[in-house]
Order: C-alpha cells, then structure tokens, then sequence
C-alpha cells in the first residue's frame, strides 16, 4: 500500500481516487505518450518495479509463453535490449526488426499491413518510429498494445519511466527536488517526456540549453502552470542549486542544415571542474548514449548514475510488461 492510500483514506475525494485506483488497469494499454499515463500508474509501475529487481538475478516465469515484438524503425541499443533482456528475465521471448531494409517495408509494405502481420506473431508490440502519428496509427489498428519505443524528435515514454524509476530509487522521493534537464532540448525525446511526467510533481525544474536548442514552447506553456520552470543558458550558475542533472547528448541527426550542428557542437560538457561546486549527493543521470557532453573522468565520480540508469531500465520495462500483459495487477 502507496503512501496516497495512507494519506486520503477518508474522504469523499479519497472515495473517488480509490475507486479510481481499483479500476486501474495497465492490461491491454497502449503507451504512446506518457501523457497517456497518470502520476497514479507512473508510482504503480515503479512499485512494481521494485518487486522486479530480484527478479532480475534469479529469472521467473510469469511472462512464460508471451511474445513481444520488437520493431525499431530508427537506430537503438539499449531500449530495444533492454525490452528483450525484461522479457527473457521474465520468461517470455521476443522477435522483431531492427534493420528496416531486410523487411518488407523495403518491398513497399505499409506499416498498417506491418502491424496487422505481426499481431498474429506477437501478443505486444514496441514499435520506434520517426513519428508519434505513426506509432497512434499502428495502436489503432493493432488489436494487441503498442508501446512507443521512441518517437522522432517527440516522445520516449517508457525511457520517462526509468528515469523517474531512477530518481526514486536513488534519491528515495521525487517530490521537492531541483532538477535540471541539459542538452537539446529542441530535439531530445526523452526530455519532452520527462518534462511533461515531472508537471505531476512537485519540482523546481531548470531547463539548461544552448538558445537555440530550447525546449519547444508547447511544451514550456503545458507545464509551467503546474510546476516551476526555470529556463537559462548558464550551466555554471544552476550546478550548484540541483538534486539531479540529467544531461543529453546534441541530436545530430534531427538537424535539417549541418551547418546550425556546426554552430552548437560542443556548446557543454560536463568535466569534474564543472562540478566542483555540486552537492555532495547531486547525482547526474544521461538516456545514453553519451557523445562528448560528459567527460569519461566523471564516470567514476560519487554523482555518475547512468550505467545503474541501465539497470533500473529493465525493472521498470519488466513491471511495465508484466502489468500490460496482466501477469501483475
Ligand atoms: C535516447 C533515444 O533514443 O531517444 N536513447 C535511449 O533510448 N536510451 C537518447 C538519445 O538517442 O540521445
């Protein structure tokens, strides 16, 4: 039982929520944006996700029999493995395309037709694309759920969910924390997400970027009301002020003319001087993989979390499945 229960157990509200909360479900959800997911289920995946990492040294059979498929229509290494690593430490397995040319999309095949094929193959679909439109029309005509593994420059939801997994587990709470996003702001997945999830939260969040890769406007304006958001260029002055840094790597490849890449290249990095005023418990987190923004001298630091990110990764992607396959209420 979460502290929420604890906390409004009796009033007509609490009657609501908890009503709410009996009725909630993540068996057969799709999960295309993490806006379809309340701060209720976000603390019930990281729950469950507790109870998974023994699992992840033992091994256990509840998935045993379900299959997902894993189609990756855009580079990954980790999301993809680690989809696969959760379902193999669960007993289930997992088939798929990571290499789009050696498909039939090749021949012509829409990805509507890809998705009614595959369903019959799989009983659950991750499916990273380069646009979120693609990956709503793929859960619509699908009859099994689809999980959006990354979506272009727009989404990465269930990366959103390990990284709140992280902050959780290594910080022990989210709520009253300060925590800055930096990098691309513009062009990063996993912070639009992340922002988004953290509005559920009660956050001072510093938003850190060169001007031109700030954080989209829609985005600023859909959570600035429910959070503080504090937008700024200046790394040096926000190091010391932050519980969590959560930095990014410049999206190369979503930039239309090389010659604005040329211009923010190398705009940050993270070297142990630049943190030598943080708190002693700031830890720095990154979605990988990392290019030039922090410096391989901070990997053995006390602040270093994103290789343990990793291993969180897999818990949560392990609760996420098990709940929308049903194995776990
Ligand atoms: C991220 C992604 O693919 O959006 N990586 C990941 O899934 N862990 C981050 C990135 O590519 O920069």
């Amino acid at each position: 039982m979460n502290e929420f229960w604890r906390v409004k157990s009796f009033n007509y509200d609490s009657i609501v929520v908890m009503e709410e909360m009996c009725h909630m479900s993540l068996k057969g959800k799709d999960i295309i944006s993490i806006r379809d997911l309340t701060r209720n289920e976000i603390e019930h995946i990281m729950e469950v996700a507790v109870t998974m990492e023994p699992l992840m040294k033992t091994g256990s059979k509840i998935l045993g029999g379900k299959i997902l498929a894993c189609l990756f229509f855009e580079p990954s290494t980790r999301t993809r493995l680690s989809f696969e690593s959760a379902m193999d430490r669960l007993g289930g397995s997992c088939i798929g395309i990571s290499e789009p040319r050696t498909s039939s999309i090749e021949k012509g095949e829409s990805l509507e037709d890809t998705i009614r094929v595959v369903e019959n193959y799989a009983d659950a679909i991750v499916l990273r694309h380069p646009s979120e439109e693609a990956i709503r029309l793929a859960a619509e005509c699908a009859s099994i759920p689809v999980i959006n593994g990354g979506s272009g420059a727009e989404e990465h939801p269930t990366q959103t969910i390990l990284d709140l997994y992280t902050m959780k587990r290594e910080m022990g709470k989210i709520d009253g924390l300060n925590i800055a996003l930096l990098g691309d702001l513009k062009y990063g997945r996993t912070v639009h997400s992340l922002a988004c999830a953290l509005a559920h939260y009660y956050v001072n969040l510093y938003l850190v970027s060169p001007e031109p890769l700030a954080m989209p406007r829609q985005i600023i304006k859909e959570i600035s009301g429910r959070i503080h958001v504090i937008e700024t260029c200046d790394i040096e002055e926000i190091i010391p002020k932050v519980n969590i840094l959560y930095v990014t790597r410049i999206q190369k490849e979503r930039f239309t003319n090389l010659n604005d890449y040329e211009r923010v290249k190398g705009a940050y990095r993270l070297t142990l001087q630049a943190i030598i005023n943080a708190k002693k418990d700031m830890i720095i987190m990154h979605p990988l993989p990392r290019i030039d923004e922090i410096s391989p001298e901070i990997d053995d630091s006390p602040h270093a979390r994103y290789f343990k990110e990793v291993w969180y990764g897999v818990a949560a992607r392990m609760a996420l499945l098990s709940l929308i396959f049903g194995t776990i209420e």
